[in-house]
């Protein structure tokens, strides 16, 4: 076997604090100073939403390189119907293993799975310039916007079925755990090696620059 194979499996416990430090790698002032997805991780997997069976690492050799997981969303019809939808994210590769493919096998291994699973659709947020390669699409397009009624151009979605989403037009709703408790978060990343925050950077004001790009629905 190739050592620059990607393998992927289950999270299994061991690698609870390895995932931890991988995703705080990977976000670590990409979107803002710092990060709190190291803490996400930490609280997710206890979670209600949390969907045990789609949380998948990504190994190179032996070292765990990536991690996607999900939660159960829900789109609140504007007929007022519910309709319980995935959500992925933290979706984590460790910088030096950027690039090569594994956060791409990562998403479409799951996809797959998640379709195996009779799930309806993906929602997510994220940046549109990477995750259109995988068939995520304006989530506007279907009529569904944020939770407070608007369509941003980071919210795509992803049909499992055929022509679901555009039979629910409505608002996507996270679960309550994305909701971070910041001081919390602080508090878990001391027990990481210290790590400076930085602004300014680009990746930074390209996020913010995403953020804007919302209007009333
Ligand atoms: C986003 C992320 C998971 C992608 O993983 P990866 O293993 O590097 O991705 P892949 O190797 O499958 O794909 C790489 C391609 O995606 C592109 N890409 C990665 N992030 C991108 C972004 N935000 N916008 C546009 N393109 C992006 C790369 O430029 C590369 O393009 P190419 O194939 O044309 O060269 C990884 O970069 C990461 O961990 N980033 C930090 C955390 C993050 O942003 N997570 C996602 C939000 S929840």
């Amino acid at each position: 076997m190739s050592e620059n194979r990607i393998h992927l499996r289950p999270e299994e416990p061991q690698d609870y604090r390895a995932v931890e430090e991988l995703t705080r790698e990977a976000f670590w002032n990409r979107y803002v100073p710092g990060c709190t997805e190291h803490y996400l991780v930490h609280v997710l997997r206890d979670s209600e939403a949390f969907v045990k069976e789609l949380d998948t690492v990504a190994l190179v050799g032996d070292g765990l390189v990536g991690n996607i997981m999900y939660t159960r969303g829900r789109i609140l019809g504007d007929d007022r119907s519910e309709l319980p939808v995935l959500c992925f994210g933290p979706l984590s590769v460790l910088p030096a293993f950027q690039g090569r493919g594994v956060g791409g096998a990562l998403i479409e291994r799951t996809k797959e799975q998640a379709a195996v699973l009779g799930y309806n659709a993906i929602l997510i947020y994220g940046d549109p310039a990477y995750y259109e390669r995988f068939g995520f699409i304006p989530a506007e397009t279907f009529g569904i916007g944020t939770a407070d009624d608007c369509y941003a151009d980071t919210l795509q979605a992803l049909e499992l079925r055929a022509g679901i989403l555009s039979r629910h037009p409505g608002r996507f709703v996270e679960a309550p755990i994305f909701d971070i408790d910041q001081e919390a978060a602080m508090a878990f990343d001391k027990s990481f090696a210290p790590k400076a925050p930085q602004d300014g950077l680009p990746s930074q004001k390209r996020f913010q620059a995403l953020l804007q790009m919302r209007r009333p629905r």
